[in-house]
């Protein structure tokens, strides 16, 4: 599809500017329908540039006047902005446009949320607010005069004036429009600040409503802790006076790193015991930190343009990983953050909607703000920590941020700060950034001789646009153990570059137990029929904490397909090894938690897709429903002790340790539950303090459709909180019995309390619906129905959201055929719908394609 479409745009068609931009100065005259921007921008030529027409992006926007060196100019109208003539040296343009922030539902340049002003201008949202070089390579410092009648006017930089009903900020550090800022309202603060290490102080602010401020110290916290952090471990300082967080109730995405004024969905940023769980806590410090981080990898070294995302994407994410890590636990980290890769990223990579981290064309960009570019584009980065060591990547950041700071930079730059700091060739490592799909590793062993050799091979599926794959450098970790579980060959990295390769080790005795891909060391799938005995005993002695998680993942996700095909029992000798985990008190209990969890129906689908079988939801529903009844049965006892035992002493606290205990007891409850009649969770929905055990009960007791007089009382207690609301739509919506969802959907959306023009909630209701992989694939199609038509409806209200939410069908072509059908009458519909938006055609073009 983007091939096809007009409106496609090509890496390889970059062009530089015509100029650069000194100065920017804007003026904000505040009115819901009618706010007034005047702008002066300096302009010079760019001596890089070839030359060509003035051109400036803009839209929806009124133009009043403009002027150029302070003469009325005739403007030409073109399409997405305007050109006119110019001077051929330096000149000073003015114009004064006039926008409706009220009427933006697109959530995108200045818009109204709760009755306060606020931005989102990445990726090209400036160019709603007046006319731009909206493009990130065009850095200026900006200076801002916001007028209006409310308590708190906020841009980017440093605060210089103010008086009453206006404000002046400066921000002297050149940045692309897509970091400019502006947030108005009545709004309180949880105030702090910040010695940096080379002692200046900075002011640190959390903005929120009035009602929201007990919602901030977590938040400060964690800020305060990553400001420490980039300093430790990049030697990374901040460079203003003042650091803001405001907090949005209508948002598209997570929050926003604008520089100086990171703005954030309220739901990235709030917390309180009540009303947060332990996930939430750490997501927010998370967010947080990746939002901070961005000062320097995105802020201070921005991208040249858009295609060139992931050079600051994801390196944020791998460094907000390993801020992560370090605060909490790196194995239990890396398990999740691989969890979540299987589940978004290699869904994606292995679907119609598969792109190269660094894409070469785009309809819409903001259609590739992806778990390829985020999350692909982080295990690159941790494959090239891998690959040139602590020492390598140290030395290469340090001249990345010495050779391009003030620098709007390409994946190129980056690279060759790797082999300029390393002396490494990363010519054929460059093809991870534009090759697609998912590699498959293979793997073969013999032992003879005392010599044990290891084959790997590697291969890559076709992906869109592209047939075949070249041959990537995978590093593989890998390590060797003894049959008595001593490791007798430590990790070391082999380096898997050719599409075969043989590698060897000596001096063996006996047959070792092969311990690969150790901490997940490259984001393949390893196709490795290896027996159940071998993961049993690597679940039960493996060094490498990852792999011994991942063994117990494969145990099950073996037992689940034979459960699914083959109509198989539960497989006793999995049972008894994971009551084993459970019990064992050498175990990090989040680990633990992590080790209980059995692999999503999602992941079933698409693995029995992969072996040539048609997935069945409801089949794979009931599967797991009985694995996890037989768990319960099996392990009653470990359960029971450990739901008596994980009780965390003492007020909450969302720490680590604390919330690792938490999830073990939850984790225990949900097999309970299936058991027990809801006994235990009805309890402890009763007595819960925090918002971690009494969403725990909730759930197991929607799990076993029991839930109903819990969620009456939810909704009482929580009818004025909106993030907790949120919670209560999404888990009926994701939670519904298949035969229950389409009912269960249809009387959430006419829920008196679903504002489905904000998107947390469109998103916990048709995005939680989506996620009930047996309820959206129940076999009449009504939601695959309902999904489409609120897509239909959203669409001109939001096509961002809209266009996010598409992905809901993008596994379609693994379903058999009358589900294909009917999901190809509604991505036909939605294609259908007149004056659909660019974002929205492009997806549904994709996902058909
Ligand atoms: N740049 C933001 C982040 O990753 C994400 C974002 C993109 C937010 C586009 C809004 C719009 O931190
Ligand atoms: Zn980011």
């Amino acid at each position: 599809m983007p091939d096809s479409d007009p409106r496609t745009i090509y890496l390889a068609d970059y062009t530089p500017f015509t100029h650069v931009v000194e100065q920017v100065e804007l003026t904000f005259r505040l009115a819901p329908a009618t706010t007034r921007v005047l702008s002066k921008i300096t302009f010079a030529p760019n001596p890089e540039s070839d030359g060509g027409t003035f051109f400036l992006h803009g839209e929806a926007l009124k133009l009043i006047s403009a002027r150029i060196d302070g003469a009325a100019v005739e403007v030409r109208p073109v399409e997405g902005g305007l050109t006119c003539d110019v001077p051929s040296g330096r000149f000073v343009w003015e114009a004064e446009v006039e926008i409706s922030p009220e009427s933006n539902t697109a959530l995108e340049g200045l818009y109204m949320s709760n009755g306060m002003y606020c931005t989102q201008c990445e990726a090209e949202g400036f160019r709603k607010i007046t006319y731009y070089p909206d493009r990130p390579d065009v850095m200026a410092p900006f200076k801002v005069r916001i007028e209006g009648d409310l308590p708190v006017l906020l841009s980017n930089g440093n605060p210089v004036a103010q008086g009453e009903g206006w404000a002046e900020w400066v921000d002297p550090w050149p940045k692309p429009a897509y970091l400019f800022a502006l947030v108005a309202g009545e709004l309180v603060n949880h105030l702090d600040s910040f010695t940096t290490a080379s002692g200046k102080q900075v002011e640190l602010n959390i903005w929120v409503r009035p009602g929201d401020k007990d919602k901030c110290a977590f938040g400060m916290d964690a800020l305060k802790r990553s400001m420490a952090w980039d300093e430790q471990v990049y030697g990374r300082e901040y460079d203003l006076d003042i650091f803001n967080i405001v907090a949005v109730d209508d948002f598209n995405m997570g929050a926003m790193e604008n520089k100086g004024l990171n703005i954030f969905n309220s739901s990235a940023v709030l917390a309180s015991p009540e009303t947060a769980t332990d996930a939430n806590f750490e997501r927010i410090e998370g967010i947080i930190a990746h939002e901070y981080f961005h000062n320097w990898t995105g802020n201070r070294i921005t991208c040249r343009d858009w295609f060139q995302l992931c050079l600051k994407e994801g390196l944020t994410v791998f460094r907000d990983q390993q801020f992560t890590g370090d605060m909490r636990s790196h194995p239990v980290k890396r398990i999740s953050d691989v969890l979540e890769l299987r589940a978004r990223q290699f869904r994606e990579d292995n679907g119609p909607l598969a792109h190269p981290v660094r894409p070469e064309s785009f309809v819409e960009i903001n259609n590739f703000y992806t778990a390829t570019v985020y999350e692909k584009g982080a295990e690159v980065i941790g494959m090239l920590k891998t690959l040139v060591g602590d020492t390598g990547y140290k030395a290469a950041l340090d001249l990345y941020f010495e050779r391009h700071d003030g620098d709007a930079a390409t994946i190129e730059d980056w690279l060759k700060v790797f082999e300029d700091a390393t002396g490494r060739d990363l010519s054929q490592f460059k093809r991870w950034y534009s090759q697609a799909g998912t590699p498959r590793v293979g793997v073969e062993e013999a032992l003879s001789d005392g010599t044990y050799t290891l084959t790997l091979t590697q291969a890559t599926p076709a992906t869109p646009g592209q047939e075949v794959a070249e041959p990537l450098v995978i590093p593989v970790a890998v390590g060797l153990l003894s049959p008595n579980g001593d490791e007798v060959v430590p990790t070391q990295v082999l380096e898997l570059t050719e599409t075969r390769q043989e590698f060897t080790f000596e001096g063996l005795g006996a047959k070792p137990v092969l311990s690969i891909l150790r901490n997940f060391s490259a984001p393949v799938i390893l196709e490795r029929d290896s027996p159940n005995a071998e993961r049993a005993f690597l679940l039960a002695h493996d060094t490498d904490p990852f792999n011994r998680w991942e063994a117990g993942r494969a145990l099950a996700k073996d037992v689940l397909v034979r459960m699914i095909t083959e109509d198989a029992a539960p497989a006793p000798d999995y049972l008894s090894a994971l009551n084993t985990v459970a019990r064992d008190e050498t175990l990090d209990p989040a680990f633990r938690a992590l080790a209980l969890g059995l692999p999503s129906q999602d992941d079933l689908a698409q693995t029995l897709f992969e072996a040539r079988r048609t997935p069945d939801p409801l089949a794979i529903r009931r599967s797991v429903r009985a694995l996890s009844r037989a768990i319960a049965e099996h392990s009653g006892e470990t359960l029971s002790d450990l739901y008596d035992d994980m009780i965390v002493p003492g007020p909450y606290s969302p720490d680590a340790e604390a919330a690792g205990q938490r999830a073990l007891r939850g984790a225990a409850l949900g097999y309970l539950t299936l058991v027990d009649d809801g006994t235990r969770a009805r309890a402890q929905f009763e007595t819960a303090d925090n918002m971690t055990e009494q969403l725990g009960a909730l759930a197991a007791l929607l799990n076993i459709d029991a839930a109903e007089s819990e969620l009456a009382r939810f909704r009482a207690q929580w009818q004025g909180d909106r993030l907790v609301m949120d919670k209560w739509f999404g888990l009926q919506a994701s939670m519904a019995p298949p035969d229950q969802a389409a009912e269960r959907a249809q009387c959430l959306t006419e829920d008196s309390d679903f504002d489905w023009k904000n998107p947390n909630r469109f998103r916990a209701v048709i995005g939680g619906l989506a996620m009930n992989a047996a309820g959206f694939h129940a076999p009449t199609g009504a939601n695959y129905r309902l999904v489409g038509d609120w897509l239909i409806r959203l669409d001109p209200v939001n096509p961002q959201t809209t266009a996010r939410m598409t992905t809901a069908f993008q596994t379609w072509r693994r379903y058999d055929a009358d589900r294909q059908g009917m999901i190809r009458e509604v991505l036909e519909k939605i294609a259908a719908t007149e004056g659909l938006s660019r974002d929205t055609t492009e997806m549904v073009g994709r996902i058909l394609a």
